[in-house]
């Protein structure tokens, strides 16, 4: 496995393994590398000949009062955990690399980074639309794997892939759990024992939400009714968002009758937790 820190010697890596005619897959992630990432990269092994992962914690999706300065951060092991499932290079490039001085160009993506996170964090989906946009100009990927449990960013991922006419395959991952449904996120971390037992609530509310709606409750507001019940029974969690909306268009809903999107974002401590399922109605 290598490790290539400047844009000029992964596009270089990338042009030799395209003139060979490899297939190039890419992960990219902001490392502190957990099981969810890990398997994000073994279904990207399976869909190329070249496996790339790009550790960066991009500071421009970060907002000012964010946790950029202490998002958790551990190389060494990150880069033993990617050799581990047969990572061939991990781009690690530097702030500076990414945005030297005088850097001034963004990639927005307009109506779908608007409501959920994008209301809460303004300016995050810039930032991440940006990055991501660049690492595919950097490390020139066949296909690129992300994670189901950042819905609305895989939604505003392929809108920019499909706008900007990228001919870059984005597949999605579904979210992995662990054993008692939390959500893997490097953010889990911020979590005491406690505050951890708390953070479940957000996939008890999921589980419950798709039992009403398999129980025939087409009702977005009694479901959400519900889903606030089960999350914010007392102040241990603080309620960012709790939203039915359109899987594709993430427009809000009022009724739901077919595939529906219910996302969450919630404080646990000084964790911001984000969780999602799409529920299905009865047939
Ligand atoms: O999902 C993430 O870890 C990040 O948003 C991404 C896609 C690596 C861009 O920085």
């Amino acid at each position: 496995m290598n490790v290539v820190a400047t844009v000029k010697d992964m596009q270089a890596r990338a042009d030799q393994w395209r003139r060979d005619g490899k297939k190039i897959a890419f992960v990219p992630t902001m490392g502190y590398l957990h099981d969810g990432h890990l398997a994000l990269m073994k279904m990207a092994r399976r869909h190329g000949d070249i496996l790339v992962i790009s550790i960066f914690v991009n500071p421009t999706q970060f907002g000012p009062q964010e946790d950029f300065e202490r998002y958790p951060r551990d190389l060494p092991r990150d880069l033993k955990l990617a050799e581990s499932v047969g990572v061939d290079v991990v781009f690690t490039p530097s702030a500076e690399e990414m945005y030297p001085q005088n850097y001034q160009t963004y990639v927005e993506v307009t109506e779908v980074s608007r409501p959920l996170c994008g209301a809460r964090r303004p300016g995050h989906f810039r930032g991440v639309t940006t990055v991501v946009a660049k690492l595919f100009n950097i490390v020139k990927p066949h296909v690129a794997v992300f994670g189901e449990k950042d819905y609305q960013q895989l939604v505003v991922i392929r809108r920019m892939v499909q706008d900007l006419n990228m001919d870059v395959e984005v597949l999605g991952h579904p979210t992995v759990r662990e054993k008692d449904g939390l959500a893997m996120s490097s953010r889990n971390v911020y979590l005491s024992s406690d505050e951890r037992k708390v953070a479940l609530r957000l996939y008890q509310s999921l589980m419950k939400a798709q039992e009403l709606v398999s129980n025939g409750i087409t009702s977005a507001a009694e479901v959400l009714q519900e889903v606030r019940s089960i999350l914010a029974p007392d102040d241990r969690l603080v309620i960012d968002y709790a939203e039915i909306r359109d899987p594709e268009t993430l427009e809000e809903l009022d009724e739901i009758n077919g595939p529906a999107l219910l996302a969450l974002a919630a404080f646990v401590g000084k964790a911001r937790l984000i969780d999602n399922i799409v529920l299905t109605p009865r047939s």
